[in-house]
This record gives C-alpha cells, structure tokens and sequence, in this order.
C-alpha cells in the first residue's frame, strides 16, 4: 500500500497553521487518547481438521521454543526429531514423549513420507543446506532467523523455493505480533509523520545474555557428533564451548547483528514495506567476555536507508551492549516528523507533540527589545486558536489483552495456515534474505573497518 501522508512541517511553512491544521495528513483527530486495548484487524481463525506431522531439526533452546509454540496451534503433531547432541534427543523424549522417531541424521528425517513440515534451528552455518534439502524433499519449512549465514546464500534459498514451489516461512516471529500489527497501521495512518530516525538498542548484562549457555556434564566425543556440526566450517579437534556456545565463533554464528538487529529489520520492513538499507557503517570491540570468542560483545551500526514509495529517507542506529553495567533493556523507537513510536510486540506507544516554533526564550537574549517584540508579534501571527486539539496530541498506549497467545503461536498459525492453503506466509525467502542482508552489513562493515553498501532491491553488496 503506497503511504501518502503529506509531509505535514513542509506544509505548515508554505501555507500558515490554520489551514494547514485541517489539510494536513490523515491521523488529525483520528486517534484515541490514553491506554487502548490492542487488537488485531484482521481475525485470526481457528485452523481447521487435518493434522500436520511436524519434524524438528535441531532441538536445542529454540527449537524447544519453536515446537512448543507450534504445537499450540490447533491440528500439529510432532513425529520426529533430529539432533546431533545425545541428551538433546533424550530432552525431546522427556518434553514429548516415547513415540517420537529420533535420528542424528537430518536426511533420515526427511525421507520420512509422513512429516509434511519441518523446523530448521540448526546453528546459522547449517541453516541453507537443510533448507534446500528439505524443501526439495517436499516438506514445508520453518526456518530460524537469520534465514543465511552469508548474503550470498540467501540466492540459493530463494530460487530453491520457487523451483520447488514449497512453503517457507523464516522465523523472526515478533512481526506476527499485535503490537508490530498495530505500529503499521499506526505508520500508515500518518502518526508519527514521515520517519526520521529509528533507534533500536539491546542491553544485557548476563553470563547468559551475552551467550554463555550451560555445557551439559555428559558432552564428550560419544554423545556429541562435533564433526557433522563443523559441516563446511573449517575441521578442527572436539571442543564443546565451540558446540555449545557456537554463537561465539564467526565459523557458525552471525554475531549480535545475525542474532539480534536481524529481528529488529524483521519489524522494521515490514512496518514500512521497506526492502532495506544502502548503506552500513559499524565499530565495536570485545569489551569483557573474553572466553574465547571472536565476535564483539559491543556493536554500534548506523545505517542509511533511502526515500522510496512507502518511506522518506532515514536514518537507523542499532546498538547491542552484552556488559551493559547497571543492568539490561530494549528499545525500538521510531521518531518521525510529528510523533514517535515504542514499539513492542504487545504494547505500542504512541506520542506526539507540537513542533516548537516558538521563537525561543534562549536565542532572545541577542535580539533587541524591539526586535524581541515584532519576532513575537510576528509568530502570534501565525497561531490558530484551537489548532492543538486537531493534532491529536499526547500520549496513547495500546496493550494487547492478557489471554493473547503472543507473536510465536501467530507466526506458527500462520505458517500452518499457509500449508493449508488459507494464506501466504508473512516472511518468505525475500523477505528473510532482506532482513538477514541488512543485519550481517553490520558485520561487513565491522570486518572490513570501512561503510559497504547494499543494493536491497538486488539484495547484493554493492
Ligand atoms: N527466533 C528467535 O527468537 C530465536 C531465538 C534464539 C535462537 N534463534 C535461532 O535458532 C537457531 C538455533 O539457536 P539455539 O539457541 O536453539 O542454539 P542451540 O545450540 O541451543 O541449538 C542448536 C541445536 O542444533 C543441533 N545441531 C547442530 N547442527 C546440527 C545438524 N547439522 N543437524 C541437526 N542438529 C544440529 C545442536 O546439537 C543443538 O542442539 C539459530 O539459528 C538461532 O539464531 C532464534
């Protein structure tokens, strides 16, 4: 949908406040005040009749996540699971039960005739050959974010899925959410004007929050196969911090951007109906952890994203902080020319103030008195009586209802309601490739020490 709100500052200027307050774009006096439930405005309805057989590939900490969100949608089953870490498999019997087939061998699962979809949450480095596997063995395919380890990947993904015609969905679920929904309408609407700036910022301050998961006791060469895990990374001698922790190591992982921005440009795109950046610069370092890793622990990226149909050109500055002193928190703020958006994936706040253009008593203190009072004189001019409760001005909260199942089980109703044929999926293989290439620019930029650019139409370095 293009977005036609006028740029409402431009037009004060030429025009003079009054009419301008009843010409301008269309959230004037469409907006309710105070806190609002949040609900969606599309209904999501209840799947119908036959079950879905689900595999997962990878049962670690999301796949779990994933599983479990996706079989709370109605109609899924849960038939086989593949790990490469014995105790994983002995997890998923614990979690689901004797009956479930279990295999270290992905390509076993997917020769099975009775699985139509499966849940790829492999590390990164494993996400494309999976996929492409599985989607011309015929079966749906769920994807973690980031979809591809490296830009380039994305390519194969995406001509696999249109040779094949299979479903993919990626997983960067937060924009299923009500509160991702309700910015964009927001956003179109003309709520917070023409976009300026996003701010998006992730602090943490754990062993866990900066990726030092547990390492179970009773990992050793028999119940870890490490050399499937290494795949086409370079060979080297068993290490379990490398498979536990793989987010640590470039060999595997996509740093903070892969793993985190990648959700936050998930939103963003399609808040906007953007395709992405031009441009990226990044720097940051290796703060605290030093366990051994090879990615920072602090990343700061700005990014240029220039004027399309659907958005004026802006600026982004993502920041991820894993020691993040005093404690943790984030944010995705988008300030536009007349208001700003929080947005979360169950609350979205909206403010909007008036433009100051008063002229101010700072600047004053240099004018003479009676240049002091026609300034004044001159702006009085311009003020319309009543103006302000046109605008919509103040803050407004909308809150999704406490029984609201949340943004993982919408992402997976979607998905199954795509196999089903009610829907298309809401990320497909473009979509993830433009969300990954736009996050691992900041890696790009890091690495090299220099700004890369970025086609987002061709989605290519440029
Ligand atoms: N959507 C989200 O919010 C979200 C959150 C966390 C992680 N993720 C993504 O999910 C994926 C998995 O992350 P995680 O935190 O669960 O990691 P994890 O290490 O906890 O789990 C990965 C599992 O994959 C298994 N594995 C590795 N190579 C395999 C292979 N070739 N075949 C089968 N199994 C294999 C490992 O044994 C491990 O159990 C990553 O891509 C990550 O970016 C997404």
């Amino acid at each position: 949908m293009k977005h036609t709100t006028p740029n409402r500052r431009a037009f004060l200027k030429k025009a003079g406040l009054a009419t301008a307050g009843l010409a301008a774009g269309p959230y004037l006096s469409a907006a309710p005040r105070g806190t609002q439930p949040l609900v969606r405005n599309y209904p999501i309805q209840t799947a119908a009749n036959d079950t879905i057989q689900l595999g997962l590939i990878g049962c670690g900490i999301q796949g779990i996540y994933d599983t479990r969100s996706a079989l709370s949608v109605d109609g899924v089953r849960l038939t086989a699971v593949c790990d490469l870490y014995t105790g994983r498999l002995q997890r998923a019997r614990e979690l689901w039960g004797d009956g479930l087939f279990l295999t270290r061998d992905y390509r076993e699962l997917l020769d099975r005739k009775d699985i139509d979809a499966v849940i790829v949450a492999t590390p990164d480095h494993w996400h494309k050959r999976i996929v492409i596997d599985a989607l011309k063995a015929g079966k749906a395919v769920y994807c973690e974010k980031p979809m591809v380890q490296k830009p380039a990947e994305g390519h194969e993904i995406i001509a696999a899925e249109r040779e094949t015609g299979g479903i993919l969905q990626v997983g960067s679920q937060g924009m299923s959410s009500l509160g991702n929904e309700k910015a964009r309408e927001l956003y179109k609407a003309g709520a917070i004007g023409e976009i300026v700036m996003l701010d998006m910022y992730n602090d943490r301050y754990s062993a866990e929050g900066a990726w030092q998961y547990p390492i179970p006791p009773d990992a050793n060469p028999d119940t870890v196969d490490f050399d499937t895990f290494l795949g086409h990374a370079p060979k080297r001698p068993y290490d379990n911090t490398r498979f536990f922790r793989w987010r640590n190591y470039r060999d595997y992982g996509t740093g903070v951007a892969g793993d985190l921005f990648v959700h936050a440009f998930s939103t963003l795109h399609h808040i906007l109906d953007s395709q992405g950046p031009v441009r990226a610069i990044s720097t940051g370092g290796l703060r605290y952890w030093n366990d051994g890793r090879d990615v920072p622990d602090v990343t700061l990226t700005f990014y240029d994203y220039p004027k399309t149909a659907t958005h004026a050109a802006f600026n982004a500055a993502f920041r991820v902080n894993f020691i993040a002193g005093g404690g943790g928190g984030g944010g995705f703020r988008m300030v536009g020319t007349e208001g700003s958006m929080e947005v979360g994936q169950r609350s979205v706040k909206l403010s909007r103030t008036a433009l100051g253009m008063a002229p101010g008593g700072y600047s004053m203190v240099a004018q003479t008195e009676a240049n002091q009072e026609a300034l004044n004189a001159e702006y009085a001019k311009t003020l319309a009586p009543g103006r302000e409760a046109l605008l919509d001005l103040g803050e407004t909260v909308w809150e999704a209802p406490r029984e609201y199942k949340g943004a993982h089980h919408d992402h997976f109703f979607n998905f199954f309601d795509a196999i089903r044929g009610n829907r298309k999926v809401v990320q497909d293989a473009t979509f993830g490739l433009r969300a990954a290439g736009a996050a691992l620019l900041a890696n790009e930029s890091y690495y090299r020490g220099e700004a890369v650019g970025w086609d987002p139409s061709a989605m290519k370095l440029t």
